[in-house]
């Protein structure tokens, strides 16, 4: 470790270096110094006589700090604030494979020119800072196996040039937004907390970028829509853990009496309803009885239904369809995805 009158020393030379105003190559080296200060020089020896760019991991262009490359350099602990916004031409910013923890500092988001964040593989935690995600030359942000938690934020499109975008392995929770992100080729969220559908702007990648949790729609197999139960009536989890047996549900209400809790109010206005409602409920739990076998055929499905749309209005016979019914929950209390 620096001694901490060396970090200190650091600290102020940043500090003068930025108040004069002069961006130059003696401000990056300021930054870099207090940037590697809290880490001490165990791992990275910056020689501060010989020149910056000849420092280990660091790439010049036009006489400025354009890219710091530390992988694997057991860099530890926290990064301290206000130290790597300093570098403002830095590009390319890779420190991945450390053990670098705590929030990403906010500063960075001073970095106007980054192009590529590389964090993979430390131990960062917090939610992900909008105005990082929202810089405005980034197209490659890479923050896989680290703890990030929280949303993903609907800014994270926002600069429209993000190509790459790695967050699998993170603590991340709510669903993914719905966002429109027309460069990007690689993109990986396995490994989260994430929960529902996966928004169109996102099912053309791989199944694999979805590894590891219940999300559902394209790539991965299509969303059930929840459909509400009365909390009174809510099925019981059928006994091998796989979730609700609905046909068994159904049928074990159909048999204690008929009651118009099965369904939605809304459909329930229209006088006369009931009875074809529930024999389209019928018909499609025979539809649906676990021997194939016993299923009725095509034929007689159409028959069946025909019967029923024969009396009522066509309007009647549309409204009795379970992808109308499904659309909106009966209650706003309890679904099946709940229970
Ligand atoms: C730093 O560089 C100077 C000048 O080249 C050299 O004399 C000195 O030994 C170096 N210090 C270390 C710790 O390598
Ligand atoms: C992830 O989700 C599961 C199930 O909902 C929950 O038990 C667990 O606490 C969650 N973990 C985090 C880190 O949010
Ligand atoms: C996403 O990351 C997981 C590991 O976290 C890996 O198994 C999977 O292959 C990756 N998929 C893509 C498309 O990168």
């Amino acid at each position: 470790m620096l001694p901490p009158p060396a970090a200190a020393a650091a600290a102020l030379l940043l500090l003068l270096a930025l108040s004069a105003g002069a961006n130059d190559i003696a401000s990056d080296a300021a930054a870099l110094q207090a940037f590697i200060a809290p880490f001490g020089s165990a791992t990275v020896s910056w020689n501060t006589s010989q020149p910056t760019c000849s420092w280990t991991g660091v790439v010049c262009s036009g006489g400025r700090v354009v890219e710091v490359h530390l992988p694997g350099v057991g860099l530890r602990g926290n990064v301290p604030v206000g130290a790597l916004g300093g570098l403002d031409k830095l590009a390319v910013l890779s420190l991945r494979y450390n053990a670098l923890s705590g929030p990403l500092p906010s500063d960075l988001a001073k970095c106007a020119e980054l192009r590529v964040i590389n964090l993979q593989s430390n131990h960062f935690s917090g939610e992900l800072p909008p105005e990082i995600l929202a810089l405005p030359a980034l197209t490659q942000l890479n923050l896989a196996e680290n703890r990030f938690s929280g949303r993903i934020p609907a800014s994270i499109a926002k600069n429209g040039r993000l190509q790459l975008l790695y967050l699998d392995g993170n603590l991340l929770t709510g669903e993914l937004p719905n966002v429109n992100m027309p460069l990007l080729t690689s993109f990986n969220v396995s490994f989260n907390n994430l929960t529902g559908g996966i928004p169109s702007g996102l099912s053309g990648m791989p199944a694999t970028s979805f590894l590891g949790m219940s999300l559902c729609g394209k790539p991965l197999a299509a969303c059930r829509t929840p459909i509400s139960i009365p909390p009174s009536q809510a099925p019981a989890l059928s006994p091998e853990g796989a979730g609700v047996d609905l046909p068994r549900w159904a049928r074990s209400v159909v048999r204690e009496e008929w009651t118009s809790e099965v369904f939605d109010t809304e459909l329930l206005r229209h006088p006369g309803a009931e009875d074809e409602m529930v024999e389209m409920l019928r018909l499609a739990m025979d539809c649906t009885v676990t021997v194939p076998d016993q299923r009725p055929a095509m034929p007689e499905i159409v028959v069946r239904i025909e019967q029923l749309g024969g009396a009522g209005s066509a309007r009647t016979a549309r409204s009795v369809s379970m992808d109308d019914a499904d659309d909106r929950p009966l209650r706003p209390a309890g679904s099946i995805r709940e229970s």
